[in-house]
């Protein structure tokens, strides 16, 4: 199951972020995919307020992964593969130790995708005809997510399902 919806700004793309983010829970996995400047920091400003955090947002492009605190000491782990280049590379960082405890939000996750067994994946796409309109593609791998498929179709309007 996929559900899909166009975003016209970064504005919408945060929105759309915060709306669904209360469908997650500690010990989540979440892939963003899309070319560069295509919003996927923008998305994770977004998710991070809809669980409750007040902590600046900023691309771990560099330092690789970011902790943001949220409510009821929920926290959000960002992190960016964008310059990590090997599965061994990643392993080493020791980040996945902490993904029982946190919802984690990987930039650039799909690179990798192969060794995560259920996440849920963001798709985000350039719209050609307008230059602020992203594509945006929500969908599964695994039974864990089907429910929050669910609830996010609940959510969200203007979803189409493919
Ligand atoms: N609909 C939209 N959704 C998100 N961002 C948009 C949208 N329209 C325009 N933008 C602009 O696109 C850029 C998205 O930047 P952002 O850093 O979130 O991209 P990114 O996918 O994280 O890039 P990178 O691959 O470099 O990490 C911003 O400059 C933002 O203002
Ligand atoms: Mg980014």
């Amino acid at each position: 199951m996929k559900l899909r919806t166009i975003s016209k700004s970064e504005h919408e793309t945060k929105h759309i972020a915060q709306t669904i983010a209360s469908c997650f829970n500690l010990g989540d996995l979440i892939l963003l995919d899309g070319d560069l400047g295509t919003g996927k920091t923008y998305f994770v400003k977004g998710f991070a307020e809809g669980i409750g955090s007040a902590d600046p947002v900023t691309s771990p492009t560099f330092s690789l992964a970011n902790f943001y605190s949220a409510r009821n000491g929920m926290e959000l782990l960002h992190i960016d593969l964008y310059r990590v280049e090997s599965v061994d590379e990643f392993n080493d960082l020791g980040l996945t130790d902490f993904f029982p405890q946190t919802i984690t939000v990987i930039e650039w996750g799909m690179k990798f995708a192969g060794i995560f067994d259920d996440y849920f994946s963001v798709s985000l796409a350039y719209c050609s005809d307008k230059k602020d309109a992203r594509e945006i593609t929500l969908s599964c791998t695994g039974e864990k997510h089907i429910a929050t498929m669910n609830s996010i179709a609940q959510k969200l309007p203007n979803l189409i399902s493919c």
